[in-house]
């Protein structure tokens, strides 16, 4: 197991430049943060090494600039943001490596903050180039991986850096995360139902895989569902449909027998693009030709919240369909809802990143489920029994 911040003596954070993977990968809107779920994730982390004296110098990436400058991507537009939610001083530099940034590490007063520029400007960083990982050494004296979203990547600012500085610990938010998605490992409390959904089987095969050994009913929506409803057979008109993945559907409905529950009825409209197009329910065998599945309609709404309600332990990933679009938002809304019912009922449930997550949010009920995850393709990944080579790259205990 990972050595935690929590387990540092404060002898060893006093004083001390504590370098911090985040994951401020935020959406940027007109040059300003547009979603903040993530920097308000890392506050904990920074609280606690500021209330402990230490001097947070931050280390994130921003969308995927493969190795160049992008002005678009900088991540100068999140420290004021950051500064406005933690209350203290957070200074920004348009560098990440080098002997400027190193003497900007040195020069943080106390409670100040120091967030450094885009580490993907830099092509050594997703190919976790050693030279790399050695200049973010210097940015430093111990190590915290508080990035649980990029804890799936082993690149110079995750795994490389963590090897070079001792002490080098997970932060508060990666400890929340393990012991969250953790808890649906080996013996979750039963009834433990899962949600698919999203569009495509082939990305989520090694999850499905797992839960289809561990959960006691799947419930599948979104696009995902009109490639079984194509390996049944079923005609699916205009829907989205991953053609490559229909053998695999049908082999997962084989294994999976009763425990696998899809729609019995779905959203169709013609024009998903034309907001005046006309929108309706119809049975899943009867979805017309020149209409597409949108969303999962009413009586299958009602029958997979009656299922989430009977959960002891519930995890969602994937939207049950287009939800953006309020018009076909209902099947996501209903099992978000059911989510936070079946939490003030006891049951532990947890949102696995990414498009769920953000689906909780718009409903308004982030607070009302046990955990909702930071990490889209991190989540995923642990799920499915894989190692973080962040988390692996950290002292261990
Ligand atoms: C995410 O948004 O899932 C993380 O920040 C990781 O981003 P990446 O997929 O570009 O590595």
């Amino acid at each position: 197991m990972a050595k935690t911040l929590r387990a540092l003596p404060v002898s060893e954070l006093a004083g001390k430049r504590a370098l911090v993977r985040v994951d401020f990968n935020v959406p940027l809107e007109a040059g300003a943060v547009a979603d903040a779920t993530r920097i308000d994730a890392s506050l904990p982390t920074l609280e606690y090494l500021l209330d402990a004296g230490a001097r947070p110098v931050l280390l994130s990436h921003l969308g995927r600039p493969k190795g160049e400058v992008r002005p678009e991507l900088t991540l100068a537009p999140v420290a004021p943001c950051l500064e406005e939610r933690i209350g203290h001083p957070v200074h920004f530099f348009g560098r990440c490596e080098g002997d400027e940034a190193v003497a900007r590490t040195r020069e943080l007063g106390e409670a100040e903050i120091l967030l450094l520029e885009n580490t993907r400007f830099l092509p050594g960083e997703t190919t976790n180039d050693p030279a790399l990982a050695a200049g973010f050494a210097r940015l430093g004296d111990l190590y915290v991986l508080d990035a649980f979203g990029t804890a799936h990547r082993a690149h110079a600012s995750t795994a490389g850096v963590a090897g070079l500085l001792r002490p080098s610990v997970s932060g508060l938010l990666v400890d929340t995360e393990l012991r969250a998605l953790g808890r649906l490992g080996d013996a979750p409390d039963r009834p433990f139902v899962v949600g698919f959904g999203g569009a495509k089987i082939s990305d989520k095969i090694d999850l499905l895989n797992v839960f289809l050994d561990r959960a006691d009913v799947l419930l599948v929506g979104g696009a995902m569902a009109n490639t079984f409803f194509a390996a049944q057979g079923l005609p699916t008109g205009r829907s989205l449909v991953e053609s490559d993945a229909v053998g695999l559907a049908a082999e997962i409905l084989d294994r999976a027998g009763g425990r696998i529950h899809l729609p019995t009825d779905v959203v169709v409209t013609r024009d998903v693009g034309d907001p005046v197009s006309e929108v309706w329910t119809v049975p899943v065998d009867a979805i017309p030709e020149g209409a597409a599945a949108v969303d999962i309609g009413p009586e299958s709404r009602q029958a997979y919240a009656a299922v989430v309600g009977t959960a002891r332990s519930f995890f969602w990933n994937g939207p049950m369909g287009l939800f953006e679009d309020r018009r076909f938002a209902a099947g996501t809304f209903t099992l978000a809802e059911a989510a936070a019912d079946a939490t003030a009922g006891g049951a532990f449930t947890v949102i696995g990143g990414g498009d769920s997550a953000a689906a909780v949010r718009a409903a308004g009920l982030m607070d009302r489920v046990s955990h909702v995850s930071t990490g889209g393709g991190a989540s995923l990944k642990f799920l499915s029994g894989g190692e973080l080579p962040g988390v692996a790259a950290l002292e261990q205990t």
